[in-house]
């Protein structure tokens, strides 16, 4: 009986070795431990034939190996498994020591940024922002703001006219109108949105753009103040060390009017083919509010002053981040729009 325990022990062995699989370690614990036909099992069948004297070490042994055999197994379905996982890991050759793949995030368009850039400055200094319609009267976009009959700005080829007395805004200077017949003075404003002229496209020029415009109305505010917060936003927007100009200009709803330069940022002033030699780059139009306005909103030019100004966006994003053609803005290109 001892004899065939320990040829059985060796078999034991050689079969565990060679078990590769889940499976095939059952089929293994059936070929022992089956409840019929085991081979342990048969030889503990087997015990009653053994000799008294012998059957309880005989017993023992059988018992001993029995449990050998759980143990043996328990720990073989441990190291298959481990064993598969390697062999599955190995397979999907996973290399942890790779850089990982960045995932490109969506940002704001660069006109969007630009435009928030000038709404924070104001912001930071008291003024709010104001809303009006794109579709605007010939009232209130140009004989309000003192713009005459004749003018050119009022011509078929440079407005796009919905109607005899209903056009897409030309500016946003309209909402100064509107909101000076809303709320009375003091009154700081500025009002970003959507002009339309009938431009045709090329590096420059857009029929639909954007501007920001500003507006200041209170007691005793001088050419002093306006000077003064063209200099403070136009710095806070370009650099510290910008300077700024003002030359005289008109426009019909300022009086004094005034073009408003910078220091060219891409030479500092010292001449270069962007601001084509001049060192100067005009930025902005602007000026004293004209009486006339006043008269027609109803508040005493006697009494308060104020300053406008007007901004386009696609200019200040051109100037800020050296963009050459107005177009780049609207085609969204990727490669383009990247890069902000
Ligand atoms: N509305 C003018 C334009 O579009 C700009 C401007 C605004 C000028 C306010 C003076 C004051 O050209």
């Amino acid at each position: 009986m001892l004899e065939k325990l320990a040829a059985l022990k060796q078999s034991f062995d050689a079969d565990l070795a060679e078990a590769r699989s889940g499976q095939q370690l059952s089929l293994l614990r059936d070929r022992y431990l089956g409840r019929k036909g085991g081979r342990l099992t048969l030889l503990m069948k087997g015990l009653k034939s053994v000799a008294v004297a012998d059957r309880k070490e005989v017993g023992r042994s059988l018992n001993q190996f029995k449990a050998r055999i759980e143990t043996a197994m328990e720990t073989a379905r441990q190291r298959i498994e481990s064993e598969s996982i390697r062999q599955e890991s190995a397979r999907v050759t996973l290399d942890l020591t790779l850089p990982g793949k960045r995932r490109a995030l969506g940002h704001l368009h660069p006109l969007t940024r630009v435009r928030r850039d000038i709404e924070e400055i104001f912001y930071s200094i008291g003024y709010s922002v104001a809303d009006g319609p794109e579709i605007e009267t010939t009232y209130y976009n140009f004989e309000a703001l003192n713009i005459p009959q004749d003018h050119p700005a009022r011509d078929q080829g440079d407005t796009f006219y919905l109607s005899e007395s209903l056009l897409l805004r030309t500016h946003t200077s309209p909402v100064q109108i509107r909101t000076m017949e809303r709320m009375r003075p003091p009154l700081r404003i500025i009002c970003p949105g959507t002009v339309y002229r009938r431009d045709t496209p090329d590096a420059t020029h857009s029929p639909v753009f954007q501007q920001v415009e500003g507006l200041a109305v209170d007691e005793h505010l001088t050419f002093r103040d306006f000077k003064g917060t063209m200099e403070y936003f136009l710095k806070a927007f370009y650099s510290e060390g910008t300077r700024v100009r003002f030359r005289p200009s008109y426009f019909g709803f300022t009086e004094p009017s005034a073009e408003v330069d910078i220091s060219c940022t891409f030479c500092s002033g010292d001449g270069c083919r962007v601001c084509k030699r001049t060192g100067w780059i005009e930025v902005l139009g602007a000026g004293m509010v004209d009486p006339e306005v006043f008269r027609h909103v109803g508040i005493d030019s006697e009494r308060y002053t104020g300053f406008a100004f007007g901004v386009g966006i696609e200019r200040f994003a051109m100037i800020k981040y050296g963009v050459d053609n107005i177009q780049h803005f609207y085609q969204n290109d990727l490669r383009f729009l990247r890069q902000f």
